[in-house]
C-alpha cells in the first residue's frame, strides 16, 4: 500500500509525527496553501489534511478543489469542533474533522476510515457507447455489455446513463432508480464515493446503475464536470460503462477517462456516414482512446457490407451483432438484459464484445473459431 498525504498549513512536527505513526501513509508532504492543487490537472494526494487551527475558517479554495477533484479525501484539523467551522467544512466537501487536543487515536480513526474506503476502489477501465444515429441500438449494446461485465466482475460494474434526463437504460434493466446523474451534477460539492454510492441503484442482474433523471434540470448545471463523476466511478468500479447521448456536445467533451469508445452503427447510408464522422471526431478529440465501431442488427444481404462500413469508419469491425428484433424487444419489455441468457446469438455477441473490451479471452470463442462453429457462439469474425 502506498498512500500520500499532504498537509496544508504551518509546519508542525508533532502533527507530522502523528500522521506518520498512524501507519496509514507512506509519504507526507507540506504545502502553505491549496493553490497548486486546485487546478483540474493537478495531481492529488490520497489524503489532504487542511490545518485551520491558526486561521480559523475553511479556505475558500477548498470547495473549488473538491469540485475539480471529488475523489480527493479531505480531513479538516480545527482548534475546536466548532459547529460553524464543521458545517463550512462539510459544505466544502470535507470527509473527516479532527480537533485539538490532537491524539493518535483520532488521527488513526480518520485515516483508516478514508484509506480503508479507498483501498476497495480499483481504477477500472471506462467503456463508452455512442450511436452514429438515434435508435441504432446504443442503449441495448451498452446495457448488455455492462451486464456481462457485471457477471465477470461479481457485480463490480457501473453503467452510467449520460442522458441527463429521460434516458432509457433503467427500462432495459427493469430498475426503478430514485436518484440520477442529474443529482450528482446538482451536488458536485458533496460528491465523494459515499455520495456516489447513495445515488447508484443495484439492478436485478447485479449491475449498478447511475440512471438518467425523469425530470429536467432545475437550474443551470456545469455539465463539463461530468468528467469528475466518471473519474470517481472508475476509482471504485472494476468496469464503468457509459451510454452516451450523441447530440449532447458537452457530454461528448467529457470523456477524457474513457479507454474504449465504441460507435454503434448499422448498415444504413446516413448512419454509416455519421459513424465515419463521429469516429474521426472522437479520434481527434481523444487521441489516447481506442475508437472502434460495431455494427448492430447486422444484415448479411444489405447493399452496404462490412468492408464498405470499415472503409468509411477507418478500422476493422471486430463485432457485428445479429438482428433479432423479437428477442431484443422482449428483453426490454421484461427489463431483463439479453446477456443474462445463454444459447442465443445476440447474447453471445454482446458477451464477446464485453470480453474483448475487457481484454478477457473467451475459451469457448477460441474453440468455436478454430473448430468450425464460427459465429455460433460469438459475433466475432
Ligand atoms: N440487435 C438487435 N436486433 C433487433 N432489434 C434490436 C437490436 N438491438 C436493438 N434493437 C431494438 O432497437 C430499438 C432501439 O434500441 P435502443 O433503444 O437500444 O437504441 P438507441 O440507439 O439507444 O436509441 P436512442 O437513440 O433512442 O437512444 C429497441 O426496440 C431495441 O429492442
Ligand atoms: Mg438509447
Amino acid at each position: 500500500m502506498t498512500s500520500g498525504l499532504t498537509i496544508v498549513g504551518k509546519r508542525d512536527a508533532k502533527l507530522e509525527e502523528l500522521v506518520r505513526a498512524s501507519g496509514q501513509v507512506t509519504a507526507v508532504t507540506w504545502l502553505a496553501d491549496l493553490s497548486t492543487l486546485v487546478d483540474a490537472k493537478a495531481a492529488q494526494p490520497d489524503v489532504l489534511l487542511v490545518d485551520v487551527r491558526q486561521c480559523g475558517g475553511v479556505p475558500p479554495q477548498l470547495a473549488t478543489l473538491k469540485r475539480q477533484h471529488p475523489a480527493t479525501n479531505v480531513v479538516l484539523l480545527a482548534a475546536t469542533l466548532d459547529p460553524t467551522v464543521m458545517l463550512e467544512g462539510m459544505r466544502a466537501g470535507v470527509s473527516e474533522c479532527i480537533a485539538e487536543p490532537l491524539c493518535q487515536d483520532d488521527v488513526n480513526a480518520a485515516l483508516t476510515r478514508l484509506l480503508g474506503h479507498q483501498a476497495k476502489g480499483p481504477d477500472g477501465p471506462v467503456f463508452a457507447f455512442v450511436g452514429a444515429k438515434g435508435g441504432v441500438g446504443t442503449t441495448t449494446t451498452a446495457v448488455n455489455v455492462a451486464t456481462t461485465l457485471a457477471k465477470l466482475s461479481s457485480g463490480n460494474t457501473l453503467l452510467i446513463d449520460l442522458h441527463l434526463a429521460y434516458g432509457d437504460a433503467a427500462v432495459f434493466l427493469g430498475a426503478d432508480a430514485r436518484f440520477s446523474v442529474l443529482d450528482a451534477l446538482e451536488n458536485l460539492h458533496r460528491l465523494d464515493l459515499q455520495f456516489l454510492k447513495s445515488l447508484v441503484c443495484r439492478t436485478a442482474s447485479g449491475l449498478d446503475l447511475l440512471a438518467s433523471a425523469d425530470r429536467p434540470a432545475t437550474r443551470l448545471l456545469d455539465v463539463r464536470r461530468l468528467g469528475s463523476v466518471i473519474q470517481l466511478a472508475a476509482s471504485q468500479y472494476a468496469y464503468t460503462v457509459l451510454d452516451v447521448p450523441r447530440s449532447d456536445l458537452t457530454v461528448l467533451d467529457s470523456l477524457d477517462d474513457v479507454a474504449n469508445l465504441v460507435v454503434v452503427a448499422n448498415q444504413e447510408l446516413a448512419t454509416v456516414r455519421n459513424a465515419g464522422r463521429m469516429a474521426a471526431a472522437m479520434r481527434a478529440r481523444y487521441p489516447k482512446t481506442s475508437v472502434t465501431t460495431v455494427i448492430n442488427r447486422m444484415d448479411g444481404r444489405s447493399e452496404i457490407n462490412q468492408q464498405d462500413v470499415e472503409k468509411v469508419v477507418g478500422g476493422t469491425i471486430a463485432h457485428q451483432v445479429p438482428s433479432d428484433y423479437r428477442r431484443a424487444l422482449l428483453a426490454m419489455h421484461k427489463g431483463r438484459p439479453l446477456a443474462l441468457d445463454n444459447h442465443n446469438q445476440l447474447a453471445a455477441s454482446f458477451t464477446a464484445l464485453a470480453r474483448d473490451l475487457a481484454g478477457l479471452e473467451d475459451k469457448k470463442t477460441v474453440r468455436a473459431a478454430t473448430g468450425g462453429f464460427k459465429g455460433l457462439l460469438s459475433g466475432r469474425r
